[in-house]
């Protein structure tokens, strides 16, 4: 895991799109396609503003996936994923293949079945991840699954994950965030060549040093990433304010 402190959080989406954009030019420069699995959320706003302003990624040669979606939200609701991608991704630089997920699906293992043959088939080049408040990754709250051998799966929300939504402003009140979601397992998130994963905000502090510096666990869904060979973390001020400042370079 190589994780670089950025002063703010410009700087951090600045220097996580750069590394993003060439991780895709590279893959379709020396296999003429790239394939990549997009993430949402308050932590993805200015990288996925920077990446859609870096100019070196012929779109066009593109495959995305992405990450998580709630069970039985509209695609029009504004807290909907497909929404959140469609506007700051998808409409603005194109892919030529875009593998949403279906929340609306009537039968979610189905669903789940589905992107996964499309997954295995395709494998993920580069995936974009954010950490949650609880250190969820995707929908994989605590205790996360860790020995899954799903790649997709139907999973119940945390209180903690719904809460973190109501005071994003996603939603009203607990009780209208859905309760169940399908989401790409740690597993399944793992199989990527590369993770671009973004985290600003002191909220996060907590959560990026457990899931950074603690061990391995479930507990911390995002520790994980410390199990990957290729994992870049990006981080402003804020997120590594508890960290010890020698782990990481900038
Ligand atoms: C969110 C999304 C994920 C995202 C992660 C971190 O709830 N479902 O796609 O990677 O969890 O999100 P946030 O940036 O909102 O904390």
């Amino acid at each position: 895991m190589e994780v670089t402190i950025h002063p703010t959080v410009r700087d951090m989406a600045a220097a996580a799109a750069h590394r993003a954009a060439g991780e895709l030019a590279r893959c379709i420069s020396e296999n003429g396609r790239a394939t990549f699995m997009a993430a949402t959320g308050a932590s993805q706003f200015a990288f996925l503003d920077a990446l859609t302003h870096e100019g070196t990624v012929d779109w066009a040669r593109t495959t995305m996936y992405h990450l998580d979606e709630y069970i039985g939200l509209a695609a029009s609701h504004p807290a909907s994923f497909r929404r959140y991608l469609k506007e700051r991704l998808i409409d603005v630089v194109h892919p030529s293949t875009v593998h949403l997920i279906d929340g609306s699906a009537l039968d979610p293992a189905s669903e789940c079945a589905r992107l996964t043959r499309l997954v295995e088939q395709d494998g993920i080049d580069v995936a974009f991840v954010g950490i949650g408040e609880n250190a969820h990754l995707g929908f994989n709250d605590p205790p996360a699954d860790f020995e899954s051998r799903a790649v997709f799966e139907v999973v119940e929300l945390a209180h903690t994950c719904r809460e973190q939504q109501v005071h994003e402003g996603w939603f009203e009140t607990v009780d209208e965030v859905p309760r169940k979601a399908i989401t790409i397992t740690i597993p399944g998130i793992l199989r990527s060549k590369c993770i671009i994963c973004t985290v600003p905000e002191a909220r996060k502090a907590v959560a990026v040093k457990h899931a950074l510096t603690g061990p391995v666990t479930p507990t911390y869904p995002a520790s994980a990433l410390q199990n990957h060979p290729r994992t870049y973390v990006f981080l402003d001020a804020d997120s590594a304010s508890l960290l010890d400042k020698r782990l990481a370079h900038r």
